[in-house]
């Protein structure tokens, strides 16, 4: 996630900006930069890596008189973290800070590109500037200009732009991606992504809204609406808590990041699918040539995706599919095949046993593949290939929106190679993508629901034991389930396909195992309800979580009815994290740094 800052003002606006992103630093990121416009000259600096490097750049640069600026921590989602395509990016006497996905950049580019402008980095971001530029050219004021460009972004953004042609202003543009506005009695004005870098310097804050844009000046803040309507802002008093605010308000970042998952798989979606396929742009056309199977390995949550995707391979791609634990692969002298396509996923890119087989796969010949959520981490420097989930840096140990965010990557892959090896007609591939898109709302918290998980995890703190099951795509989830409770509450659970319960599991039964019985209606219902009946049948106690009403459970978590098992999929998935934590919650552990964990395990 990348992180925004602006400041208009008289005092040192490079120690303003440059504080404000440390305060950002927590969203995660690669490179950094600021720009600052004092005395009609712009300085701008740029650097790869920490926060720190940038400090060293800008170590000589006095910003000690009125100036405006505005700075940026990168989280890479088009292009490489390089310092060329760091931000704030130049037009020609402008600079531009973006958090977010321009959609249709590689249109504006193309256009840009036909009418002689030259691009400097791989970002969507660049094409702002120049597009704001070449409108600067066609109309009266700045403003206008500024406008014009909005109206022909499509995507997700939160944009701050500075011109020669405005020295005394920041033009502003927020859809999709968080910014807010803060004032203070001397006359400043602050921009951030989120609340922290204004504690200590606002008194208040405007949270902009999605299709809000314009300018401020050090004495004025002329804003629009969506419409196009002039709009006041509405200020309301800053908090002065920075660690809740980072946690925008969530008891835990676990908490924040298990409802952030509707925006972040509404970034994972964007600019990858169109109504008729499933579009990676990252993804060389060659590097399905010649592979008749997949080889998927991985470690914890990350292998638990790679188990859904086995699945969509299969059902959707037809690819032969098989799924890897990374610490036994490593040492069991595998059989490999250069027709495999080897995949690993990896929310850190750094976990030591799936980069060792990572290498173990180059070595062999075959061609790579990385799902990560950080770029230039070692498996995406390392891969012959990579997808980002553009999650967003992931605080809680326990994982939830990388999980997320690698299933929808996996779904969306199997009906990207659906349509490459056509084994899906059209109306059924865009029917599934009609369905991808609903996962944004699938997986929005509701209050009721986490209400009632809240109220229910009171009777779950004891017992010898939880069963998480389920079947096909719902076994890895409750594998998942079962290792969300296992690392936050510290109780035993094990995840289980459902048929297996009368191979012996099924022993364990009494009124104190407690089986969380993950029931889809559109996936084998019948097939998993008479499991859940035969533990039923022998006292377990039951929670079912499902569409359908089960009278022989002994609670009953509703689900909503989807028209396809993989919005179920999402919504159940989103139960048992939210039942982990509030079994946690009780338990008084600590959610975000579980006892023995850490967030990414780089040793054997
Ligand atoms: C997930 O909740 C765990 N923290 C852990 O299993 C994690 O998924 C595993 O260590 C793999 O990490 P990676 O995705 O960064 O490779």
């Amino acid at each position: 996630m990348c992180g925004i800052v602006g400041y208009i003002g008289e005092k040192n606006t490079k120690d303003i900006l440059l504080s404000g992103l440390k305060e950002l630093e927590y969203r995660g990121y690669d490179s950094a930069g600021i720009a600052v416009l004092q005395d009609g000259d712009f300085q701008s600096y740029k650097a790869v890596g920490k926060l720190v490097n940038l400090e060293e750049k800008t170590k000589d640069f006095i910003t000690d008189k009125f100036a405006v600026g505005i700075g940026h921590t990168r989280w890479a989602t088009h292009g490489k973290p390089t310092e060329l395509n760091a931000h704030p990016h130049l037009g020609e006497s402008s600079y531009v800070v973006h958090n977010g996905i321009i959609e249709n950049y590689a249109e504006l580019k193309q256009e840009l590109t036909n009418e002689g402008v030259t691009f400097l980095s791989q970002t969507d971001t660049e094409v702002i500037v120049h597009q704001f530029e070449k409108n600067l050219k066609l109309t009266n004021t700045a403003f206008e200009a500024f406008k014009q460009t909005i109206h022909e972004l499509h995507g997700a953004y939160a944009i701050l732009l500075v011109t020669k042609s405005e020295e005394k202003t920041i033009f502003f543009a927020k859809n999709g991606s968080p910014m807010l506005v803060g004032i203070n009695a001397e006359d400043e004005k602050y921009f951030a992504s989120s609340d922290t870098p204004l504690i200590g310097h606002c008194s208040d804050v405007n949270y902009f809204e999605d299709g809000d844009y314009g300018y401020v000046t050090n004495d004025a803040i002329i804003m629009y609406d969506k419409e196009n309507r002039a709009k006041e802002p509405s200020f309301k008093k800053l908090s002065t808590n920075k660690l809740s605010a980072q946690k925008d308000g969530y008891r835990f970042f676990m908490e924040k990041e298990i409802y952030e998952q509707s925006s972040v798989i509404a970034d994972t979606l964007l600019g990858r699918l169109t109504d008729k396929e499933v579009v990676f742009d990252e993804l060389p056309a060659s590097l399905f040539e010649g592979i008749n199977e997949i080889k998927l390995c991985a470690c914890g949550t990350s292998y638990h995706s790679a188990i859904s995707a086995s699945y969509m391979f299969e059902r959707y791609s037809k690819v032969k599919t098989s799924v890897e634990v990374a610490s036994e692969f490593r040492y069991r002298e595998p059989i490999m095949s250069k027709d495999t396509l080897f995949v690993v996923i990896s929310q850190s890119g750094e976990t030591a046993d799936t980069l060792e087989t990572l290498k173990m796969a180059k070595r062999a010949g075959l061609k790579t593949l990385v799902i990560c959520n950080v770029d230039n981490s070692s498996m995406v420097r390392l891969a012959d290939a990579f997808i980002l989930t553009r999650a967003g840096v992931e605080k809680g140990v326990a994982s939830t929106k990388a999980f997320a965010s690698q299933v929808t990557i996996f779904w969306m892959l199997s009906i990207y190679l659906a349509k490459r090896n056509d084994t899906l007609n059209q109306d059924e591939i865009s029917r599934q993508i009609r369905l991808m898109r609903e996962i944004p709302s699938s997986v929005k918290v509701s209050d009721d629901m986490h209400e009632k998980i809240k109220r229910l995890s009171k009777r779950y703190l004891h017992g010898h034991g939880f069963f998480f099951i389920g079947r096909d795509v719902f076994f890895p989830l409750a594998l998942e389930g079962a290792l969300k409770l296992k690392e936050i509450s510290y109780l035993h659970a094990e995840g289980y396909p459902s048929g297996e319960m009368k191979h012996g599991p099924i022993a364990l039964a009494d009124p104190e195992l407690f089986t969380i019985a993950l029931l889809p209606q559109h996936l084998l219902y019948e097939k998993s309800r008479s499991n859940v009946e035969e533990l039923s049948a022998r006292d377990s106690t039951i929670c079912a979580i499902s569409p359908i009403e089960f009278d022989k459970a002994d609670d009953y978590i509703k689900t909503k009815t989807h028209e396809d098992y993989m919005l179920e999929f999402f919504e159940m998935m989103l139960v048992v994290q939210l039942l982990s934590l509030e079994i946690s919650v009780r338990l008084g552990n600590d959610v975000d740094m579980p006892r023995n964990l850490a967030k990414s395990v780089t040793v054997e």
